[in-house]
């Protein structure tokens, strides 16, 4: 019988990482994991280092030491331009988009790297009809949604 619980190797490990701000040691020698196509959660309280965890991983920060490996390569010293441009991408929470440009104009941003303009079209369509599908929602997810060419102003809904 085959053995299905053979790990994949990673996509992503995060080995060991130590980041600092100042004096601040905000992260102790964390390492993750992540296969393909697994989601993994990080759970914690205010300030336990989540978001430096995810910070390091992208390059937003750099980690004093430890490594970040994605698709098998280090990463570490590649700055957040470099990683970006290799398919690690962080979406951060809240509303950080641009304010002052389109919704869709925020949205091919996040296709500035790409060149497959086939299925940029196809991503773009498929994220809009999310956001009519949210405006359409009942409870919460019921805010004002800016149409595609409005701006997008971070105080006006769930941009
Ligand atoms: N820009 C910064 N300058 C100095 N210290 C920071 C900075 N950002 C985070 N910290 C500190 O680093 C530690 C980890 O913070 P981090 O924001 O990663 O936690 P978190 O788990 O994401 O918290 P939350 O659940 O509130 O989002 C905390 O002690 C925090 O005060
Ligand atoms: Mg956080």
């Amino acid at each position: 019988m085959a053995d299905t619980t053979a790990a994949a190797e990673p996509l992503l490990r995060l080995e060991n990482l130590d980041v600092y701000y100042g004096a601040i040691h905000a992260l102790r020698g964390v390492s993750v994991t992540v296969a393909p196509g697994e989601i993994v959660t990080l759970i914690g309280a205010n300030g336990a280092g989540k978001s430096t965890l995810l910070r390091a991983a992208s390059g937003l920060v750099r980690a004093r030491s430890g490594r970040v490996v994605f698709a098998g390569q280090d990463v570490t010293r590649l700055g957040a331009s470099g990683i970006v441009g290799r398919g690690l991408v962080h979406c951060p929470e809240g509303r950080r988009i641009f304010a002052n440009m389109t919704v869709r104009e925020n949205l091919e941003l996040g296709a500035y790297l790409r060149r497959d303009r086939d299925e940029i079209a196809r991503d773009m369509e498929h994220a809009l009809t999310l956001s009519r599908a949210c405006a359409s929602g009942s409870g919460r997810a019921r805010e004002p949604f800016p149409a595609a060419n409005s701006r997008c102003s971070p105080w006006d809904g769930p941009c």
